[in-house]
């Protein structure tokens, strides 16, 4: 099927779904200017080494670099604006909502552009950079709150602050979870966006929605590791093909 043909089979199954489950990556956010991980070139794990500063023992070991690591990314993320790709989920959630179907979009982002875009049912499952959380009280503390003065980060009292995500080491937030899950093995349609289908537990998510029986959809410009649990793929951008989709499932009725 060429991609148009696609878009339009798909938009027919997210038309008459009852629940629509979306898992996003890093890649939905590129056309934002936010740089993905693992692409040749760009990716910032080409330039940089995850377990010195996305791993829980490289903060015990240097919190100064994680935390100046975190804080200037959070600075990049802070130029950058939602894209139509993300738009185009908000929009979704709104369209598909409003007549009824449940929907859930899952990230694995933390740049909190899902939200500033609109979308209102979002799961987080690497948690986000927006807040910063106390290492002793567990006190979550938005950005604007945070004494970046000096590093590593400190609270009023002086404890160590650190940015509130999921590290490789660490666990993901078991409730988030438990509701990504759910959604994966309850809906009709499943679309993974943007995402290397690298990084577990939602790596898994594709291939579990498969088997519970939903209609699976990738949207990726490249080929990943989950493409032969989706049964439909679409190789074009988010900022792209989501728009379309949108489009095309706006102008049925459900
Ligand atoms: P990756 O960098 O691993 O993958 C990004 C994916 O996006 C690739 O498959 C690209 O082909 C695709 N892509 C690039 N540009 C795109 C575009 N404009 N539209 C659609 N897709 C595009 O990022 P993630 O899969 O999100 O975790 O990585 C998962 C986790 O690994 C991250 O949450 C992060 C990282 O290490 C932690 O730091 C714990």
């Amino acid at each position: 099927m060429s991609d148009p043909e696609t878009v339009e089979v798909v938009a027919e199954r997210v038309a008459r779904a009852s629940r629509v489950a979306v898992l996003t990556g890093a890649g939905v956010s590129a056309e934002s200017g936010m740089a993905t991980f693992r692409e040749p070139q760009h990716g910032l794990w080409s330039k940089y080494d995850p377990m010195e500063l996305a791993h829980i023992d490289a903060f015990r070991r240097d919190p100064e670099l994680v935390s100046r690591w975190y804080h200037w990314r959070f600075s990049q993320a802070a130029e950058c604006a939602p894209n139509p790709g993300h738009r185009a989920l908000a929009d979704l959630e709104r369209v598909l909502t409003g007549r009824g179907c449940d929907f859930v979009l899952a990230t694995q982002n933390i740049d909190g552009l899902h939200q500033q875009a609109g979308s209102e049912r979002v799961l987080e499952l690497h948690g986000t950079f927006l807040t910063w959380r106390c290492t002793e009280t567990a006190e979550r503390v938005p950005l604007d709150r945070v004494d970046f003065s000096s590093f590593p980060v400190r609270s009023a009292s002086g404890s160590l602050m650190r940015p509130d995500v999921v590290w490789f080491g660490e666990q993901l937030p078991a409730d988030v979870l438990r509701r990504a899950e759910e959604a994966v093995r309850s809906c009709d349609v499943f679309m993974t966006v943007g995402t290397s289908g690298v990084v577990w537990p939602a790596a898994g998510f594709c291939e579990l929605a498969a088997s519970a029986g939903a209609a699976t959809v990738e949207i990726n410009p490249e080929e990943t590791p989950v493409s032969g649990a989706a049964q439909f793929a679409i190789r074009g951008t988010s900022a792209r093909v989501l728009p379309m989709l949108l489009e095309r499932i706006v102008s049925m009725d459900s």
